[in-house]
C-alpha cells in the first residue's frame, strides 16, 4: 500500500499535504513517509520470519539518519560501505553486532574502525583485501568475522551500471577460485571465516538471476565445508526491485524469501539479507515547483527546480519516475507531451522525456515520485545548488531531517591558498565582500566574507534559514 495519496484533491505524504511542507520549506525537497519505511521492513521481516534471518539495511540506498533510525527501530542491522556509512549506522542507533561491511575497497582505517567497534563481518572482496584485513586485525589483537564475496558470473538482467555480478565486474572473487581464496583466508592469522557473501545487482525484477546465483553459492557452501570450512552465514546481499512504472510487477518479499528457503534452507546457515532500494525507494518522493514551461519547435519543456544533482537516476540510468501534479488534475482537465527538466547546464539533466502529464504552468508543484532510494544520497552541489533538503512525515507531523545548506554553507567548504587572499581580499575592499583573513597566515584562509555575502541571497531563498528541528503536529 502506498503512504503517498490523493486526499480531497492534494497529493499527501501520509497525513500532510505535501503542499503544506513545501510552503514551509520550500522547493525542492525529498519527503519521506515513515509509515512507508516500517511497512516495508515489516514485509521484508515477515517474509523471513520463519528463518533465521539478519536483515542489514543498506545504507547506500538512503542514509538519512532519520531513515536509518526509524529501520532500526522497527528491527533493522545495517550494511555499510564506507567509514562514513559505519559512522551513520552507529550514531542512528544501529548496534555494531547487527552491521556487516562491504565494498571492494576499505581502507585499513575503516577495518580497524570497524574491528574496534565489533561489527558482525566484514564481506571481503578480494585477496589483497583478505592479507590486509588480517594484517590490521593481527595488530590490534582483533579476529575478523568473514565471508567472501563471490562473483557468480550470472546476468541479474538489470541496468548495466547496476550489475554487479558478471565476470567483467569488479565486484567479488570469481566463483571458479572461491575454494583457492577460502584457503588462503584460513591460513591467514586474525581472520575467522563465517560464511559466504553474493550480491549480483540492484533493481532486480524477476527471481531467475537471484535463483541461479544462490544456486551456485549453495553448491560452494557444500564444497568449503568439504574442504574443511566451518561455513555457518549466506550473505544473499540485496536487489530486490520495486514498481517504477505502472505494469511493473517485481517479486514480493515473501517471494523472493520462499525461492531463498528452497535453494539454500538444506543448508541451516544462518542468513544476512542486505536490501536497501526496497525498503526505502517506494517510502520517498521529490517536491519540485514548476518555473517556467517553454515550447520549442520540437518540444514544450516544464523546466522544474529540481534538477539532476538532486535526482540522478533518469540521467545516469535513464530510469523512469512517474510525476504527479500535487493538485489532482480534474477530470477533463488537459494534456500535454512534455520533457521535464531542470535548470543545470547539461542537455542530461532531464527528469522525464516525451511524458504525458496534465498541463503544468509556472508555479505547479510536483511530486516526483518512489525516489527514496538512490535519490538524496547521489545529489551533489553541481551549478553551486545548495544540497536538496530532506523531510521525514509521520502521520499528521513532519520534521526537516536535513535542512537546505545556506550559501554561506555552501561557499564556506572552498579555501583561497595564501597567493589569491590577497586578490579576494581586494575584491572584497572594492565591495563584493568584507575582508577577513586572519585564517590565510596559517595557509587556510576561507574565503572572506562568505557568510554575509550569502545573507541577502539567503533572504530570497524561502528555506535557506532551516526552521527548527521538530516534529510539528
Ligand atoms: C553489496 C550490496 N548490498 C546491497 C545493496 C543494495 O541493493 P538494493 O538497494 O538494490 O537492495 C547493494 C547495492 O547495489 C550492494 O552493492
Amino acid at each position: 500500500m502506498t503512504h503517498f495519496t490523493y486526499r480531497n484533491g492534494e497529493f499527501h505524504a501520509e497525513d500532510v499535504p505535501l503542499s503544506r511542507i513545501a510552503a514551509e520549506v520550500g522547493t525542492p525537497f525529498y519527503c519521506y513517509a515513515s509509515a512507508a519505511l516500517e511497512e516495508h521492513y515489516r514485509a521484508f521481516a515477515e517474509a523471513f520470519a520463519a528463518m533465521p534471518a539478519l536483515i542489514c539495511y543498506a545504507l547506500k540506498a538512503n542514509s538519512n539518519q532519520a531513515v536509518i533510525a526509524t529501520l532500526a527501530a522497527a528491527g533493522a542491522g545495517a550494511d555499510v560501505v564506507s567509514e562514513g556509512e559505519l559512522r551513520r549506522a552507529m550514531a542512528a542507533g544501529v548496534p555494531a553486532s547487527r552491521i556487516v561491511f562491504s565494498g571492494v575497497g576499505k581502507t585499513a582505517g575503516e577495518m580497524a574502525l570497524a574491528l574496534a567497534a565489533g561489527i558482525h563481518q566484514f564481506n571481503v572482496e578480494s585477496e589483497p583485501e583478505l592479507h590486509s584485513l588480517s594484517a590490521v586485525a593481527q595488530s590490534l589483537g582483533k579476529i575478523a568475522p568473514i565471508t567472501i564475496r563471490v562473483n557468480p558470473d550470472i546476468d541479474a538482467r538489470t541496468h548495466a551500471k547496476i550489475s554487479t555480478g558478471k565476470a567483467e565486474n569488479k565486484f567479488g572473487v570469481p566463483w571458479q577460485r572461491a575454494r583457492a581464496v577460502y584457503r588462503q583466508a584460513a591460513a591467514l592469522p586474525g581472520l575467522k571465516i563465517v560464511g559466504v557473501d553474493v550480491h549480483i545487482g540492484s533493481q532486480l525484477t524477476e527471481l531467475g538471476p537471484f535463483e541461479a546465483a544462490f544456486t551456485r553459492v549453495a553448491a560452494l557452501v557444500a564444497e568449503l565445508r568439504a574442504d574443511g570450512h566451518d561455513i555457518t552465514r549466506l550473505d544473499l546481499g540485496g536487489g530486490l526491485g520495486i514498481p517504477y512504472e505502472a505494469g511493473q510487477q517485481p517479486p514480493s518479499p515473501a517471494d523472493y524469501a520462499a525461492m531463498i528457503r528452497r535453494v539454500t534452507g538444506h543448508l541451516g546457515c544462518a542468513l544476512v539479507l542486505e536490501p536497501g532500494r526496497r525498503l526505502v525507494g517506494d517510502a520517498g518522493v521529490l517536491v519540485a515547483q514548476v518555473l517556467y514551461v517553454k515550447a520549442s519547435e520540437r518540444k514544450t519543456f516544464v523546466i522544474l527546480d529540481a534538477a539532476m544533482n538532486d535526482l540522478i537516476r533518469p540521467s545516469l540510468y535513464d530510469a523512469w519516475h512517474d510525476i504527479v501534479p500535487l493538485r489532482k488534475p480534474a477530470a477533463d482537465a488537459p494534456y500535454q507531451v512534455v520533457d521535464i527538466v531542470g535548470p543545470v547546464c547539461e542537455s542530461g539533466d532531464t527528469l522525464a522525456t516525451d511524458r504525458r502529464l496534465p498541463s503544468l504552468v509556472k508555479g505547479d508543484l510536483v511530486a516526483i515520485r518512489s525516489a527514496g532510494a538512490y535519490g538524496a544520497v547521489m545529489a551533489s552541489t553541481y551549478n553551486t545548488r545548495p544540497l536538496v533538503p530532506e523531510v521525514l512525515v509521520k502521520g499528521e507531523g513532519f520534521a526537516l531531517v536535513r535542512p537546505r545548506p545556506s550559501y554561506a554553507d555552501l561557499l564556506g567548504l572552498d579555501r583561497l591558498p595564501p597567493w589569491l587572499d590577497g586578490a579576494a581580499g581586494a575584491a572584497s575592499a572594492a565591495g563584493a565582500a568584507s575582508a577577513s583573513s586572519t585564517a590565510s597566515a596559517a595557509g587556510t584562509a576561507s574565503i572572506p566574507g562568505t557568510a554575509s555575502a550569502a545573507a541577502p541571497l539567503a533572504l530570497r531563498h524561502p528555506a535557506a534559514t532551516p526552521p527548527p528541528k521538530i516534529l510539528r503536529t
